[in-house]
């Protein structure tokens, strides 16, 4: 087993996280001076959101230098401080390098703009005319661009050019930047949409939006194996892909470790279980069988074909977890625990959102002004000019919106929520006068203590790592069940999902009287059921250590 196979990773959205220049958006600085919490929370790597100069279209995944740091997060020498300081905690930092695109202020692209025969055209991906596919923000992939006469293909949005993978420069220069930062120290790398960089030679189309096209295309597996030659071997790194649409036969392919591509894989099929008909922009409840079977369905199969999860409910891309399969209510601590509990059992690597440790709600933003995300944007300016109203509109955004991850940091009761100590560049919460660090660490009940204990546990109980993963009750419809298990020893995991309280026998491999028994975790203070009748009250969830 290797180390990341037993550790923890806690994202940071840096524009988010601490302003210590005392800024509207946060710094490296800011990281810096938040260590010695990561530090007690006990996390091993910290995966940063891209900090590399850019025009902040996309938040920093539109980068035009990437060697450079933006000026918003601070300078190269706050970089290496971070990764020094954060050595000196035993934590590594995972770099998020975003190599499917740049953004158009890059310097590639304004060569390769410039002319048909300017040495860097060939670095983007260029047609006369555009074909069908869809950005993935909206609207065509493909944009004009007058000097030049032809389209060039933007897989996000239009300041955002795909690089032409299939060309063996643009793959040198890849690699070369990335030996720089891993030559800076830097533990890892967390790649962008790396299964997007390799697209059909003759960008087939059909009436779909031309995802299963460009998806895992032809070479990605070629290119992921000579990323791992020319920057990965020899040297002890952490590498995730992010996966977008993927399927488990090539996630266990870019993780097995005989394929030689990257440590583990990203996926969002569990996170499209409140998009009815795969639509995102509709406001849905979500479908918990589907949930269940999706999380299971990976873990069997990424454990049988030797592949490894990165396991997530949150990210910079996502509505908060307690408020889209929790409770964000009364049950909101109690919910916030169980959803904890329930990830982090799972065969994988887990990764920490910044604020999931804290039980941190949506915002609740009702207007459209309140939004920044190009993506949210996008979707509002061309929803309403397809005539949707601005209510149905703004009722799937305030759950949908990637913003709903995106707001500051709740740090304490100070203004801003001592995230800065001016007006932050996007909302804070209400409830950070009653949801922050400061109050959580004084008290041992709450949602981050839970966090803690379970980021702890991962180095005590080698089931989290290896015991291999079955379900119980798989159709039950507010219980989800499952052991891991190992040589006479299982960990026997029930979360209740819902607020009702509920009653289940389990069968008598699993649990019976003659087993020793030994409470690993729960978010009740006590925990009286502990025999084959299980009886489980709102959003109660518990791990039991059995030896037969
Ligand atoms: C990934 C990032 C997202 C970004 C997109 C384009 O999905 O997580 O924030 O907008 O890629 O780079």
């Amino acid at each position: 087993m290797q180390d990341w196979q037993r550790s923890v990773i806690y994202q940071i959205y840096p524009k988010s996280f601490h302003s210590h220049a005392g800024n509207p958006t946060g710094d490296l600085l800011g990281v810096v001076a938040k260590l010695d919490y990561l530090q007690w929370l006990g996390v091993d790597c910290l995966w940063i959101t891209p900090f590399l100069r850019s025009p902040q279209r996309d938040n920093g995944y539109d980068i035009s230098d990437y060697y450079a740091i933006d000026p918003s997060y601070g300078t190269m020498a706050d970089c290496e401080l971070l990764i020094a300081e954060a050595g000196k905690r035993g934590i590594k930092l995972m770099l998020d390098i975003v190599v499917n695109h740049t953004s158009i202020e890059h310097t590639w692209f304004q060569q390769a703009r410039s002319s048909l025969d300017n040495p860097y055209r060939d670095f983007y991906i260029w047609r006369d005319q555009p074909n069908n596919w869809e950005s993935k923000f909206g609207g065509s992939a493909w944009e004009y661009e007058a000097q030049t006469g032809q389209y060039f293909l933007h897989l996000f949005d239009h300041t955002q050019a795909d690089l032409n993978w299939d060309n063996p420069k643009v793959r040198a220069e890849v690699f070369k930047m990335m030996r720089f930062w891993r030559d800076k120290g830097v533990g890892g790398f967390r790649l962008d949409v790396i299964n997007l960089i390799s697209k059909p030679a003759d960008f087939p189309e059909d009436d779909t939006d031309g995802r299963r096209f460009y998806t895992d295309g032809p070479n990605v597996h070629e290119y992921l194996q000579q990323m791992h030659r020319e920057v990965f071997e020899g040297h002890d790194l952490i590498n995730v892909g992010e996966m977008s649409s993927t399927s488990l036969e090539h996630c266990i392919r870019y993780s097995a470790p005989e394929s030689k591509e990257l440590s583990m894989t990203f996926n969002f099929h569990h996170l499209k279980v409140d998009y009815p008909n795969l639509q995102k922009w509709i406001r849905a409840d979500f479908d918990f069988l589907q949930l269940k079977r999706i999380l299971s369905d990976w873990q069997t199969g990424m454990q049988a074909g030797g592949g490894w999860n990165a396991l997530f409910w949150c990210n910079h891309d996502q509505p908060r977890v307690v408020s889209r399969f929790g409770h964000d209510g009364e049950h909101r601590v109690v919910s916030a625990k169980m959803l904890g509990t329930a990830l982090h059992f799972l065969q994988g690597t887990p990764f920490v959102y910044q604020g999931e440790e804290l039980g941190m709600t949506n915002p609740g933003f009702d207007h459209i002004d309140q939004y920044r995300d190009v993506e949210t944007l996008n979707i509002f300016r061309l929803k309403r000019e397809a005539g949707a109203s601005d209510a149905e509109n703004m009722a799937a955004i305030m759950q949908k919106s990637r913003d709903n991850g995106r707001t500051p940091m709740h740090w304490n009761t100070e203004p801003n929520a001592g995230f800065s100590t001016v007006e932050p560049w996007i909302g804070v919460p209400a409830n950070a006068q009653t949801i922050n660090v400061a109050s959580q660490l004084d008290d041992p009940d709450s949602v981050l203590h839970h966090y803690r204990r379970l980021i702890a546990l991962r180095r005590s109980e080698a089931l989290m790592s290896d015991g291999v993963y079955r379900q119980l009750l798989p159709e039950h419809l507010q219980l989800w069940v499952y052991v891991r298990e190992g040589d006479g020893e299982r960990l026997l995991v029930l979360n209740n999902f819902y607020g009702s309280p509920c009653e289940v026998e389990l069968p008598d491999d699993v649990i019976s009287e003659t087993m020793a028994q030994r409470l690993v975790i729960s978010n009740y203070p006590d925990c009286p059921s502990r025999n084959r009748q299980i009886f489980l009250r709102p959003y109660e969830s518990f791990v039991l250590h059995l030896t037969d």
